[in-house]
């Protein structure tokens, strides 16, 4: 295991991610629980990651004296390698010129971290960001490589395998920092590449059977992936002790709730109870304009639906979930303040409290993209696992102005056309999520000889890489005509189209 000390940086997951894909299990523990993540996990290297605070600031976090007792190897980057240099006894200043962006290191001494990476006299393109910089080395440092603005850019004290380097290693801007954080895994830590998705779920399987013995598990699945893949995994740890609920709101995709009910149950076997509560979900929406009132409509019936159906099964003492390690890393904070709400996310939450159940969470430790290598390892087609994002709400929140039967009906042609236009185009896994919006405006158009007076379609498409921002996808107009033509000629009630070509932010990716 390698433990990796957060103190904040905007990027820290990225160095665990590139830890991962050296085939070794690592953990992000936030500086203030460091000591005790340190003791639990007894790892075999340490990764201090960057962060937000200035270190001449009087309280600003450390790494706990054990890692430097330990004798085990220490990687520092930008912040982490600034408190590594001041535990140390070097010295640091905040910066006279901030550092922001693209710069080149010169490779000056050679290093056991460069093997096959980076040779003596090369020079290499790095991603910086700080304020701050190391001005005194501690003792037994040396200086391997440095760039026009930052003489200490790259330091290393070899007898004792510390690395420190005030640039980010882990962005995809240092394109072999990939390779440096592997060799310092590997070759300095000694450690193997053995964590793989087939030893994970063998463990996992292994856990969930301790975990569950012979109680029984439900778990709401929503087609997602997250969700399919944590009970195809539970599926296969305790079989039939696993009954899956798909609380069908009606505001799904064309043909979405039927597909994924006979994937689960035709492939795998699966207990799966299809509960169609359209009529419920869209008679409690009906005329609803408000985006929070739609959200929490949604998520309060769709726990009222799925509390009666787990009923009526006779309960089960554990709910399976889709959490994801992203949602259980503890964040850093420094301001303690609130967060504004932007939109009321919807998910199960609530849902173990009140009826009083366990749960199950065999994705807690995976990453988004780990959790699609582990449902190509249990079967899931790549069609599946590459579909773009679906929101809880669904439909509903593509909808904006008040809902209505009709709308939905309008719409979920319209989506399914654009879609179907994508995947021809052969643009579908180019973009991160694509969808179309009805809007509540009606416009003038002609049709062969008459005047018609229809909604209007919006298109929506977006590049992400997490969908926290997003930038709109620059479609050839071509294919814009060609979408439009076609939602306009075969979906009665639009007869206009238009692109948002909005990113996010200042927009967010739903409209509401
Ligand atoms: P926004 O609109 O906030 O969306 O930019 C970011 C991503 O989150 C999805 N989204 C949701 N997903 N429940 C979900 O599971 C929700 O309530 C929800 N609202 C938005 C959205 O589709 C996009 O991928």
């Amino acid at each position: 295991t390698v433990l990796i000390i957060d103190f904040g940086s905007q990027v820290t997951q990225l160095i665990a991610r590139r830890v991962r894909e050296t085939g070794v299990y690592c953990e992000i523990v936030p500086f203030q629980s460091a000591e005790e993540g340190f003791a639990r996990l007894k790892p075999k290297a340490i990764i201090l990651s960057g962060g937000p605070a200035s270190t001449v600031d009087e309280g600003s976090p450390r790494a706990p004296q054990a890692i430097f007792d330990s004798g085990l190897p220490i990687f520092g980057i930008c912040y982490g390698q600034q408190t590594m240099c001041m535990q140390l006894g070097g010295k640091v200043e905040s910066g006279h010129h901030r550092e922001f962006g693209r710069a080149f290191l010169e490779v000056e001494k050679d290093c056991a971290l460069f093997d096959g990476v980076w040779s003596l006299g090369s020079r290499h393109q790095v991603w910086m960001s700080h304020g701050d910089r190391v001005t005194a080395l501690p003792e037994g440092f040396e200086v391997v490589a440095t760039s026009a603005n930052a003489p200490y850019a790259f330091i290393a004290n070899e007898a004792k395998k510390y690395y420190a380097v005030q640039f980010h290693p882990e962005v995809v801007h240092t394109p072999d920092g990939a390779k440096l954080i592997a060799n310092f895994v590997h070759n300095i830590a000694g450690l193997k590449g053995d964590w793989t998705m087939s030893a994970y779920r063998a463990r996992a399987v292994e856990a969930i059977r301790n975990q569950v013995g012979n109680k029984r598990v439900i778990c709401a699945l929503s087609g997602g992936v997250d969700s399919s893949v944590a009970a195809l995994l539970i599926h296969e740890a305790v079989g039939e002790q696993l009954t899956c609920i798909l609380v069908d709101h009606g505001l799904m995709r064309k043909n979405e709730a039927a597909d994924v009910v006979a994937m689960f149950r035709e492939h795998y076997n699966l207990h799966l109870l299809h509960v169609d509560a359209s009529d419920r979900f869209i008679s409690a929406l009906e005329g609803e304009s408000d985006p929070e009132t739609k959200r929490k409509t949604i998520g309060r019936l769709f726990i009222e639906v799925f509390e009666e159906e787990a009923k009526k099964l006779g309960g089960a003492e554990f709910l399976a979930q889709g959490t994801l390690y992203p949602d259980v890393i503890e964040s850093v904070s420094f301001t303690g303040g609130p967060s504004v709400t932007i939109k009321s996310h919807h998910n199960v939450g609530g849902l173990p409290d009140r009826m009083n159940m366990q749960l199950v969470e065999p994705l807690r430790e995976l990453f988004k993209d780990e959790v699609r290598v582990l449902g190509r390892e249990l079967g899931l087609p790549d069609s599946f696992i590459g579909r773009h994002p679906f929101p809880g709400p669904g439909l509903a929140i593509r909808c904006p102005g008040g809902i209505t039967r009709e709308k939905l009906e309008i719409l979920r042609e319209a989506d399914a056309i654009y879609l179907d236009e994508i995947r021809k185009a052969g643009l579908y896994d180019a973009i991160w999520q694509a969808f179309a919006v009805l809007l509540p405006v009606q416009t003038v158009g002609v049709m062969g000889d008459g005047r018609t007076y229809e909604f209007v379609c919006a298109l929506r498409a977006v590049t992400s890489v997490d969908g926290m921002t997003a930038d709109f996808y620059h479609y050839d107009m071509e294919f814009l005509g060609r979408a439009a033509t076609r939602i306009i000629n075969e979906v009665r009630g639009i007869n206009r189209v238009v692109y948002d070509v909005t990113s996010k932010p200042p927009g967010t990716i739903e409209w509401e």
